[in-house]
C-alpha cells in the first residue's frame, strides 16, 4: 500500500451564507458566517486520509491563530504535517466564500501558499507505489519539482489544475492521472464547454490536450458524475441523485479519494466509482475539509 503525498493549499474558509449572491456593487443580507477549514491541498489530503491513506500534506501556513487552528483540525484529521511550514512573512491563506443555493463564489487570497516553492517538496520521502498529488493553488515551481521528484522515484501522479491558469504545458508529461471539472477542460482545450454539454464534445476536449495513451483525463461533471478517458476508452461514472447543500470541495473530495484508492492497488473504474461516491457525499454536508467522508461511509452507500 503506497502513500499519498498532497503538495498543495491549506486555507481558512470564511464562509457567508445568503439567499443569493450579490450582484457587482449589491450589498445582500447574509444569514450565517462560518469559519472552516479547507484549500484544495488541505482538503484533499483529509479526504484521502479520512479515507484510510496514509497522507502527508506539504505547504505552509502564516504564524497567525488561522494557522494554529489548521494545523490543529489537519493533525486530527491523521494528516502528517511534518512537511507543512510556519510563515512569519505572510498571513494563513484565507478564502472569502459566498453560499446560496448550495452553489458558491470564491475569492481566495494566497498568503503563505504562496510562498511554497520547490524547497518545500525537496524532503517529502517517495516511493514506487506512492501517489504525489498537486494542484494551481500553489506555485507552479513547487507543483513542478513534485512531479519530477515522483517520476524519479516511480510514484504515480495525479495533477488536479484548479484554479486554472496559464502554464507549461510541458508539465503534463509528468502528469499521470489529470482531474479537472468542465469549465477547467474548456479552458485548457480552448473551446467553450457548458454544464449540459454531451459526452462526445467532453471527449473532443479530452482527447484534444494531446495527453500519452497511457495516461488518464477525468473530467468531473457534478450531478451528472465523471466521465474519464483511459487508455483511450470513455469510462462513464453515473451522477447520485442527493441534496446538496455546500458543493465547496466536492471536486478536492473526488481527487483525495482517487488518490487514496490508487495508493492501496484498486483499479481505475473502481477508484473513479469510489471517488464519485466519495464527493456525493460531502456536498450534503456543510464546509470543504469537515465535509470529507470516512471510508465506512462510502462503502455503506456501496454495499446499500
Ligand atoms: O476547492 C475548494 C477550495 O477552494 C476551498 O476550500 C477554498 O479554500 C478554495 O481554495
Amino acid at each position: 500500500m503506497g502513500r499519498v503525498v498532497v503538495a498543495g493549499s491549506i486555507n481558512m474558509d470564511v464562509v457567508a451564507l445568503a439567499e443569493r449572491h450579490p450582484g457587482i456593487g449589491e450589498t445582500v443580507v447574509g444569514r450565517e458566517i462560518n469559519y472552516f477549514p479547507g484549500g484544495k491541498g488541505a482538503n484533499q489530503a483529509v479526504a484521502a486520509a479520512k479515507l484510510g491513506a496514509a497522507t502527508a500534506l506539504v505547504g505552509r501556513v502564516g504564524t497567525d491563530a488561522f494557522g494554529r487552528e489548521l494545523r490543529a483540525f489537519l493533525g486530527a484529521q491523521d494528516v502528517d504535517l511534518s512537511f507543512v511550514r510556519d510563515t512569519p512573512e505572510a498571513h494563513s491563506g484565507t478564502a472569502v466564500i459566498t453560499l446560496a443555493a448550495a452553489d458558491n463564489t470564491i475569492v481566495v487570497v494566497p498568503g503563505a501558499n504562496g510562498l511554497v516553492g520547490p524547497a518545500d517538496v525537496a524532503a517529502v520521502p517517495l516511493a514506487k507505489r506512492d501517489i504525489a498529488v498537486s494542484q494551481f493553488e500553489i506555485p507552479l515551481p513547487a507543483v513542478k519539482a513534485l512531479f519530477e521528484r515522483a517520476r524519479t522515484a516511480g510514484a504515480m501522479t495525479i495533477l488536479n489544475p484548479a484554479p486554472v491558469r496559464p502554464f507549461d504545458r510541458a508539465l503534463l508529461e509528468s502528469v499521470d492521472v489529470l482531474v479537472l471539472n468542465e469549465t477547467e477542460l474548456g479552458l485548457l482545450a480552448g473551446v467553450g464547454l457548458r454544464d449540459r454539454d454531451d459526452q462526445s464534445r467532453l471527449l473532443d476536449a479530452m482527447r484534444s490536450l494531446r495527453m500519452d495513451a497511457d495516461k488518464i483525463v477525468c473530467v468531473t461533471l457534478g450531478k451528472r458524475g465523471a466521465l474519464a478517458l483511459v487508455q483511450g476508452e470513455a469510462l462513464i461514472i453515473a451522477g447520485r441523485a442527493v441534496t446538496a447543500v455546500d458543493t465547496t470541495g466536492a471536486g478536492d473530495c473526488f481527487v483525495g479519494a482517487l488518490a487514496a484508492q490508487l495508493a492501496a492497488g484498486n483499479a481505475i473504474r473502481d477508484a473513479l466509482q469510489f471517488a464519485n461516491i466519495a464527493a456525493s457525499i460531502c456536498v450534503q454536508r456543510m464546509g470543504a475539509a469537515p465535509s470529507m467522508p470516512t471510508a465506512a461511509e462510502v462503502k455503506a452507500v456501496i454495499t446499500r
